[in-house]
């Protein structure tokens, strides 16, 4: 991954260097992360073990296709913590559809995250129904998925289907214990690529390990 690409940074902070994105909403601080402001602009540290994206990042992602202006369907949003530095990277141009089932958690990420970033589009809704996400418009350039379900590579099909581009990107996080307890993380990963490839190219798989136990992401382009 190329250094200081604009999408992302390598910011000096306690004399290491540590992951950044620039921030969209000056003084706004989303999880508690440091601000850092060099040369009259301001960034956010980004933390990996808080951010599955930032563990995938700093373990080998290759990569990338969250930029400026891009459009992101993101399912599982949570508090925001990992949509806040999307937003700060497609920026004002770009739009991220940010869909979350749990109505307290969608609470806490309206107030933190979303009413302050207008890029972000809040979807109370379940990732099953992609059909009811009235707001989405038009296709997306990447799907991101964080939902933690057993049936999530069929969620995340269901919705690439009708949302993502073709040759779109798909990023998928398998928390392997969720899936089945029984099974090798190793085996989860497997089964799970399996399912995808109908209707994918799987182009990277990533352990996320040490920021994030038992996960793995897997990046792949959507075929159809
Ligand atoms: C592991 S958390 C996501 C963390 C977040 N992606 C981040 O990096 O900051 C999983 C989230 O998915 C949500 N979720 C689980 N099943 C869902 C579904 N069927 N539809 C929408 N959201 C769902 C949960 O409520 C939870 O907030």
């Amino acid at each position: 991954m190329k250094e200081d690409n604009f999408e992302f940074f390598w910011i000096n902070s306690d004399g290491e260097k540590k992951l950044a994105t620039e921030n969209l909403v000056i003084g706004n601080q989303v999880y508690n992360e440091k601000l850092i402001t060099k040369k009259g602009t301001e960034y956010r540290l980004w933390d990996p073990f808080r951010s599955k994206l930032a563990a995938a990042i700093m373990n080998g992602l290759e990569i990338f296709p969250f930029k400026d202006k891009s459009s992101i369907l993101y399912l599982g949003v949570s508090t925001g913590t990992t949509v806040s530095h999307i937003s700060d990277i497609v920026g004002p141009s770009g739009i991220i559809f940010g869909v979350e089932h749990a109505s307290r958690v969608a609470r806490d990420f309206l107030d933190r995250v979303a009413s302050h970033r207008a890029n972000i589009i809040p979807i109370l809704q379940d990732a099953r129904k992609p059909k009811e996400y009235f707001s989405v418009f038009g296709k997306v350039d990447v799907v991101y998925v964080d939902i933690a379900q057993p049936d999530q590579t069929n969620i995340a099909i269901e919705n690439c289907k009708m949302y993502l581009k073709k040759d779109g990107y798909f990023f998928l996080v398998i928390k392997t214990r969720s899936i089945d307890v029984t099974k090798s993380p190793k085996r989860i990963v497997e089964e799970e690529i399996q399912r995808m490839e109908v209707h994918f190219e799987i182009l990277q798989v990533i352990d996320l390990h040490p920021y994030d136990k038992d996960h793995a992401m897997v990046i792949a382009k959507f075929l159809k």
